[in-house]
């Protein structure tokens, strides 16, 4: 059942380029986009002054990107909060809310109690889930599936890249709604979706040089992701991922933080990922580069093609093609992944089931 692969996980991570496929078809048009069980309107839109993005782990970062394409395409304000602080804090929801969560079991515990308080004091509430007739799925007002199929190992990976795929759909359903979104952004956008699988399939076909980037570094202590706007939260991600599977203590840093502190966490051999995908602040991350190569860290970068200036000042760098900004966490992700995957292996951890972890937080 694991198709040939070792794990679930790397069989889910191959599995990506047809679950992007597949949270896309019948949604994503160059002027439009569809979404079925979604159903807010221009008229709905206008009675919403507050929106607010709930979940757990993974799911969270997710809605992270999640916040920041929907501040740029439909330029309102977003909050996001994991829903275990959400529901404890007596939040400001009201009937004037849109409380969007995410999950991928449709299941986790605090993500629902989420939902049933802000309904409770009248929100609307828009879900993005895995899982056909879950829990949340069957609270919810709309409903947004990801369509990732099924996901086994604890590590989310599919969901994650759907998730993100799903935020980039609403965040541009909602920019039309509120005719903040131009004609060509649309086009532009859509299109770059339209890319994400083969650029994942692109990101797959360096499996082997990640490999061995893991394999020369497995035994490390601790290692840091840095990264800026959109790559801060792949960042979050991958070092969760790292952290989870690799038992790998590991931390990620917005890099414009490092001088206010983490950057005393770096000597000679400290593993450093550096994503740079991002083009306005490509020279920020270079220096941010500089500065942890100066105290002696091993830098592996992650760069849209064009940038060689970059490969003279890191150890290792996988250069993704030339794409909109707001594409990149789907493809850069991935190398995450499997980063993570191969420090897992090599460091002879159970990757689909790492201890103390469930794949479904049912209970708080
Ligand atoms: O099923 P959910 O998406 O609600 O689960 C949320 C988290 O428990 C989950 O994303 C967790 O962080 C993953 N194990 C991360 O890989």
């Amino acid at each position: 059942e694991k198709g040939g692969y070792d794990h679930f996980m790397l069989k889910e991570i191959h599995e990506q380029p047809k679950a992007m496929a597949d949270t896309l078809t019948g949604r994503c048009f160059p002027d439009k986009i569809v979404l079925d069980d979604v159903n807010l309107d221009a008229e709905t839109m206008k009675s919403i002054n507050r929106i607010q993005i709930v979940a757990c782990g993974t799911a969270y970062h997710a809605g992270m990107v999640g916040k920041y394409l929907i501040e740029k395409f439909a330029r309102v304000a977003v909050e996001t909060e994991p829903a275990s602080e959400y529901r404890y804090k007596d939040p400001l929801v009201d009937a004037h809310t849109l409380l969007i969560v995410i999950s991928q079991s449709g299941e986790t515990a605090d993500t629902l109690a989420a939902i049933r308080l802000a309904k409770e004091k009248g929100a609307r509430v828009l879900a993005i889930t895995n899982v056909v007739g879950s829990s949340i799925a069957r609270e919810a007002d709309d409903v947004l599936y990801t369509n990732a199929g099924p996901e086994i190992a604890v590590a989310s990976t599919k969901a994650y890249v759907t998730q993100v795929g799903c935020m980039t759909l609403l965040a541009l359903h909602f920019g039309l709604l509120n005719g903040q979104v131009d004609k060509a952004t649309m086009k532009r956008v859509t299109s770059g979706l339209k890319d994400t699988s083969a650029l994942i399939e692109k990101a797959l076909g360096d499996h082997d040089k990640i490999k061995e980037y893991a394999y020369e570094h497995f035994k490390i202590d601790d290692m840091y992701f840095i990264g800026r706007g959109l790559d801060y939260y792949t960042c979050l991600e991958g070092s969760l991922k790292a952290k989870e599977i690799s038992y790998i203590h590991s931390d990620a840093y917005a890099a414009g933080e490092l001088k206010h502190g983490p950057i005393a966490l770096v000597d000679a051999g400290t593993v450093v990922i550096a994503v740079c995908t991002q083009e306005n602040v490509f020279d920020k991350m270079l220096n941010a580069i500089k500065e942890v190569k100066a105290r002696g860290a091993n830098v592996m970068a992650i760069a849209k093609e064009g940038h060689d200036e970059i490969i003279p000042e890191v150890d290792q760098v996988f250069f993704i093609p030339e794409m909109d900004d707001e594409i990149t966490p789907i493809p850069t992700v991935v190398y995450l992944q499997l980063l993570a995957y191969y420090l897992s292996v090599a460091r002879g951890c159970d990757v689909d089931k790492p201890k103390n972890l469930a794949k479904s937080v049912t209970v708080e």
